[in-house]
């Protein structure tokens, strides 16, 4: 430590070589996590600078802790290094609005911003680094006390602030496209949805909490939109519903040989939530067309899809597998065995595939590729929900009670 001079340069110079080492662990993390090469950080360049800021601290205090047992130093290094990361955090969130990762499923967090495994992971890094990583720095990077250090760190410092700029400013744009995805999502075509998505695909891969957010994000909002219009229009759906009739014709034109088919029919012998499959997947199926056509998607796809989202012949309520429960089992496999029937019986284009593929979704991972599908899956469980099946038969008995 006698050795450092107090040259501003000289510590320019070991931001920028242990922001770039951070940028190596960092990528080779995620890259192995993401199976893909992954440009980490939100720099541009190869540079990651909260991990620059971290080595400076640390050697800041252990010139001033380097007398102090192991332990207590240790414990300085992880709270230090925790200070920064919850500072960095809390100013991304705050000025940029953005959750670049999210401990909140870890124990012991703080708004997850900072939790407690990190922290002792910091720790140790920080051992690792002042121990074997920075003496070996010193002694190899001879350019620090060289006659070019000042050349090197006035270039680094340009370079360093155009690129900042530059990743201020795309993620500035990065915040736009997500609030305009957010908002104008329903009414985006799929080529549009997925030109925003690839155009902000490098931040995503960057930081996979930030995606999982903006994926939660966009679905909630769906719900929402979806929810409300379902509710405003219940009414007329149900009563719709209840007689049967009459169905448009293009409806019935879209579905007719479905419908006709005699495995299809089959299902009106399984029985599904409080009725047969059969009328369940009618349900779906015409719920699915009366908003996809209001809110002008490829309706056609979605009746057709949504007929046939649960072609499974068999009653999951006595389909028993080993080791596995029923119900789950049930819920994660019917798609893909409604999928195998569904192209057994009748060619089905990729909406109508994507529709019975994802109908489970959140139960099977992947998000649907189309807004059918989100429309199919919502209807799914707002016509099995509870509220809305009382209602039905509630209005059903109304009826028959009159005639
Ligand atoms: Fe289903
Ligand atoms: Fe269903």
């Amino acid at each position: 430590m006698a050795n450092i001079s107090i040259n501003i340069f000289y510590y320019v110079a070991l931001f920028a070589i242990y922001s770039f080492m951070g940028w190596i662990i960092e990528v080779i993390y995620r890259s192995i996590t993401q199976r893909k090469f992954v440009n980490a950080g939100f720099l541009f360049g190869p540079f990651i600078p909260i991990y620059g800021f971290g080595a400076l601290f640390i050697i800041l205090l252990q010139y001033i802790f380097h007398g102090w047992y192991l332990v207590p130093r240790l414990i300085i290094f992880g709270l230090a290094l925790t200070v920064i990361e919850y500072m960095v955090g809390y100013f991304s969130e705050k000025i940029f609005k953005l959750t670049l990762w999210d401990y909140s499923e870890y124990k012991f967090n703080l708004h997850g911003r900072v939790s407690l495994l990190f922290s002792i992971i910091w720790a140790a890094l920080a051992f690792i680094f002042i121990t074997f990583i920075h003496p070996v720095v010193l002694q190899n990077a001879t350019f620090l006390n060289g006659a070019y250090l000042q050349t090197a760190a006035i270039a680094f410092i340009i370079y360093y602030a155009v690129d900042y700029a530059y990743s201020v400013a795309s993620i500035t744009e990065f915040r736009q496209k997500i609030a305009y995805l957010y908002t104008e999502y329903l009414s985006l075509s799929n080529v549009e949805t997925e030109k925003i998505l690839d155009s902000l695909q490098r931040l995503r891969y960057a930081f996979p909490d930030l995606n999982r957010y903006i994926n939660s994000k966009i679905s909630n909002n769906i719900k929402n939109r979806i929810n409300t219009f379902l509710k405003s229009i219940q009414d007329k759906i149900i009563i719709e519903m209840n007689g049967r009739k009459p169905f448009e014709d293009e409806y019935y034109e879209a579905i007719q040989d479905i419908c006709e088919h005699e495995e299809f029919l089959k299902l009106k012998e399984y029985f599904h939530h409080n009725s047969s499959i059969y009328e369940h997947v009618q349900d779906v199926a015409y719920f699915s067309y009366r908003i996809c056509k209001f809110l002008k998607l490829d309706y056609r796809s979605a009746a057709r899809g949504a007929l046939l989202h649960d072609f499974f012949l068999y009653d999951w309520r006595n389909h028993d597998v080993p080791d596995l429960h029923r119900k789950k089992f049930h819920g994660i496999e019917h798609p893909m065995i409604a999928l195998a029937n569904a192209k057994k019986y009748f060619s089905i284009n990729e909406i109508e595939e994507d529709i019975i593929k994802k109908h489970m979704w959140p139960l099977t991972l992947i998000p649907p590729k189309y807004k059918e599908s989100f429309i199919i899956s919502f209807a799914d469980k707002y016509l099995s929900s509870k509220e809305f099946i009382n209602e039905f038969k509630k209005r059903r008995n109304q009826r028959l009670d009159i005639s």
